[in-house]
């Protein structure tokens, strides 16, 4: 049984994708800067081009969680969205208010705050459009008598992740407390209730997509989310280490930090212990490649290259270096953006009625920005290897270390061209599958 209210999940996939296509572009502007390719330099210099890259990524995932949302709760809550013509409205704020914070990035109207750049008066923007979503979700979820533990650890996840927002927004004259708060949005989503959204989106799809018992996956969760916040919480101290607070953060932020990794180890264990035990039958097999892939490349990407860097002699060398460039990029691929792909995998033959189950198209989109993603994080490790050295062993210039590692960038170039084409042949997959009908709930039977 499906819900008619569900196809408006498509339309925040499909700004998902949109918006992935930008990020991936101003990726390659920056990219081509590196090695001296940098013509668009007067219109996107590369500290713009930056913040757009990161900002929109922030943006389509956050509509990928919000398109998962919409679809997610109303199947887990057996009921129909409380008001459907409002989360349409939902979807085109979310895109205006992404879209003027990009624009408005190209006329210098941002904050230097790193990640959080949108300014303050666009920020309540952001807030109301957030208030709406979370009306929405929780209304339809509060109607029900049906509240699922996924669909709790789902909602909580956006609840906290919308009212974690807010500290980024108290604005300070001094740069020791605006970076203390700042990462109580940047690094509390990111490790932590974002953490509790991948969960949930997981949970959901391994109980759908294995055939295990909902009771056996949703015990997990609680596990996964426990270890999540015992490391989590007190980790936000490998971003205070070197900031000018107190120096218990130095231990703090080591020792929690250090344990990090074991959140998302279970989490891995878990997707494939599922999926082992599982009876393998459920046809859509490109989904189950994402939602497997997200929890194992999570685990390498977020978990072993995060504690690549945050034990604090080792991040009192590669602080605020391409090292952070190179665990992100893994970890907000695996944890994050893979998750979104899992979940729209899942989707979109249910809502369209176009079964692209198990088509070579899709593996090669897996494989092919799977294998470009981790060979820019080698690219990445090398230059932020040899510019650690360089400049923070040897003192060299940062501008003539830049130079110096240009060449990795070359090769980075290459394989986020592979990655390209694999995202290109998933967004080709998407269009092919069409627009949702109504017919298509109707008559699916799982
Ligand atoms: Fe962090």
């Amino acid at each position: 049984m499906k819900y008619k209210s569900q196809k408006v999940a498509y339309w925040f996939f499909a700004l998902s994708m949109l918006l992935l296509v930008l990020q991936i572009i101003y990726g390659f502007i920056m990219g081509f800067a590196r090695i001296g390719l940098d013509g668009l330099h007067e219109f996107i210099p590369f500290n713009t081009a930056r913040a757009v890259h990161t900002n929109l990524l922030v943006v389509w995932l956050l509509s990928g969680f919000m398109g998962a949302a919409y679809y997610i709760i109303p199947e887990e809550a057996q009921r129909e969205l409380v008001n459907v013509k409002w989360a349409y409205v939902q979807l085109i704020s979310l895109a205006l208010v992404g879209v003027a914070a990009v624009i408005g990035f190209h006329f210098n109207i941002w904050e230097g705050r790193k990640f959080l750049e949108i300014p303050r008066p666009l920020d309540y923007l952001v807030v109301a459009n957030v208030l709406l979503f979370l009306g929405l979700i929780l209304t339809t979820l509060f109607k029900s008598k049906r509240r699922t533990t996924t669909s709790l650890v789902l909602s909580m996840g956006l609840l906290f992740a919308a009212l974690l927002y807010l500290p980024g927004m108290i604005p300070f004259d001094s740069q020791v407390l605006d970076s203390f708060f700042r990462w109580w949005v940047v690094h509390l989503w990111v490790e932590g209730v974002w953490l509790l959204i991948m969960g949930g989106i997981l949970s959901f799809l391994l109980i759908k997509i294995t055939g295990v018992d909902r009771e056996v996956i949703e015990k997990w969760l609680y596990v996964i989310i426990g270890l999540t916040f015992l490391s989590g919480i007190l980790g936000t101290g490998h971003h205070y280490y070197y900031i000018g607070v107190n120096k218990i953060w130095i231990i703090v932020g080591g020792i929690f930090s250090a344990l990090e990794p074991l959140a998302l180890l279970a989490m891995a264990l878990f997707a494939v212990n599922m999926y082992r035990k599982g009876e393998k039958k459920h046809p859509n097999k490109i989904a189950l490649l994402w939602t497997l892939g997200s929890a194992i490349v999570a685990f390498i990407g977020a978990g072993l290259l995060g504690f690549a860097h945050t034990l604090p002699q080792v991040n009192l060398y590669t602080h605020g270096t391409l090292i952070t460039g190179m665990h992100a990029h893994l970890a907000f691929w695996g944890a994050y953006a893979m998750i979104v792909f899992a979940i729209i995998s899942y989707a979109l033959p249910n809502l369209t009625g176009r079964k692209f189950y198990d088509s070579s198209r899709g593996r090669m989109a897996f494989w092919l920005s799977n294998i470009g993603m981790f060979g820019m994080t080698i690219a990445f490790g090398v230059a932020g290897v040899a510019q650690v050295y360089l400049e923070r062993k040897f003192s060299m210039d940062f501008m003539e270390v830049q130079k110096e590692v240009s060449i990795h960038f070359v090769v980075l170039i290459i394989l986020a061209t592979l990655f390209t084409f694999g995202v290109s042949l998933y967004i080709v997959e998407f269009i092919k599958h069409g627009r949702p009908t109504d017919e298509a709930l109707e008559t699916l039977d799982s």
